[in-house]
């Protein structure tokens, strides 16, 4: 056995198990060093940003073509990572075909005019939106050049679709917890504009790959109860084959039986799980302050195993971001973070052992 093969790695120390994922870029992958840690601890990969429709739209080239219906793409960064993905042998969620983020206003409105989202927000999602009929068949135009491109160029290398983002928030939503400030929801208004991608999806997918509806605080008393709604509408018609948990984690907050509890409801269902964008907010970077986020790593990690024992298909757990010098998290925070397994030089890190351990138990 080569050296490379015996070295400790994540994702074959949990095979038994499950996949192991990271969020990633493209243009990072041209860096040796993040490469090969890549490559020896992750069998699955998500774009950080690239699959969203804001990377895969190209407005100028939309305009030239003077449609009404049908946007033009730019696939270049999909293409590199899925290249990246075929040539070593690593399987890919794409994230994500419809969301109220990061998808350019102009893909709404009548001859592509484009607003800035903030003001959409600002003036009560007013603009001068193309009709209810016309944003459908371009959702519809827009899923299947996606599906078919990357199925196409790439056969065999994405596994799972996050088809829909977050379209459940009670905290701005409807009776029925939609979530209201999106432009999907003002020009189609849901659930409707939910069944209509995963009809998309369900007729542009390979044989095999699975359609995900993904969503963040999913755990929450006021919004599991809307999610499980949600996933029985989708389930009628067999149009969804699991539930995408996001699992961006505080230290103390959620607590992992409130996210055993939710997993075990959206598995009762018969649906597949993954946990999509994993990472647990820690200011504290001193040898006691990772120690504890090792803690609840192993712990988080423990709960996954015991539901995959008990049956219930949970078939990866994706970390959002490498390490700690890619992570999203001093951004959103305002404040320092070291949330993942992987130091910024990329070397382990307390929780990454301990994450390895609960595999080898
Ligand atoms: C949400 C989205 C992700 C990403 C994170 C923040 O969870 O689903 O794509 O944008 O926010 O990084």
């Amino acid at each position: 056995m080569s050296d490379a093969c015996k070295a400790p790695s994540l994702f074959k120390a949990y095979e038994p198990y499950f996949r192991i994922g990271a969020a990633i870029n493209s243009w990072k992958t041209d860096d040796p060093a993040y490469k090969a840690l890549i490559c020896r601890h992750f069998n699955s990969i998500t774009a950080e940003n690239e699959m969203k429709p804001e990377s895969v739209l190209d407005r100028e080239a939309t305009l030239k073509a003077g449609d009404s219906v049908r946007t033009a793409f730019d696939f270049s960064r999909v293409d590199k990572l899925l290249a990246f993905a075929r040539d070593n042998g690593i399987g890919v969620r794409f994230h994500v075909l419809c969301w109220h983020g990061q998808t350019p206003v102009w893909f709404f409105t009548e001859g592509w005019e484009d607003v800035p989202f903030e003001e959409l927000v600002k003036n009560g999602f007013k603009a001068n939106f193309a009709s209810r009929e016309t944003i459908l068949q371009r959702q519809e135009y827009y899923i299947r050049e996606v599906m078919t491109h990357v199925n196409n160029a790439f056969p065999g290398v994405v596994y799972a679709w996050d088809v829909v983002n977050e379209a459940i928030d009670p905290d701005q939503g409807n009776a029925k917890g939609y979530r209201e400030k999106s432009a999907w929801f003002a020009n189609v208004g849901a659930p409707d504009f939910i069944l209509a991608a995963f009809r998309a999806a369900k007729k542009y997918k390979a044989p095999g790959q699975q359609l995900y509806y993904n969503d963040y605080n999913c755990y929450e008393d006021n919004k599991l109860p809307h999610i499980l709604d949600l996933l029985k509408l989708l389930q009628a018609e067999d149009l969804v084959d699991g539930m995408g948990m996001q699992g961006h984690l505080l230290m103390d907050w959620p607590s992992v039986e409130s996210c055993e509890k939710a997993a075990r409801a959206y598995g009762a269902l018969g649906l597949s799980l993954q946990v999509t964008e994993l990472d647990i907010h820690c200011p504290d970077g001193s040898a006691a302050g990772q120690k504890a986020l090792a803690e609840r790593y192993a712990a988080y990690f423990d709960m996954l195993i015991r539901l995959k024992k008990d049956g219930i298909d949970v078939n990866s757990a994706t970390f959002w971001g490498l390490s700690d010098r890619d992570s999203w998290l001093p951004g959103f925070r305002k404040s320092e973070s070291y949330p993942l397994l992987f130091t910024g030089d990329l070397q382990t890190k307390p929780a990454y052992d301990a994450v390895m351990a609960v595999a080898e138990k």
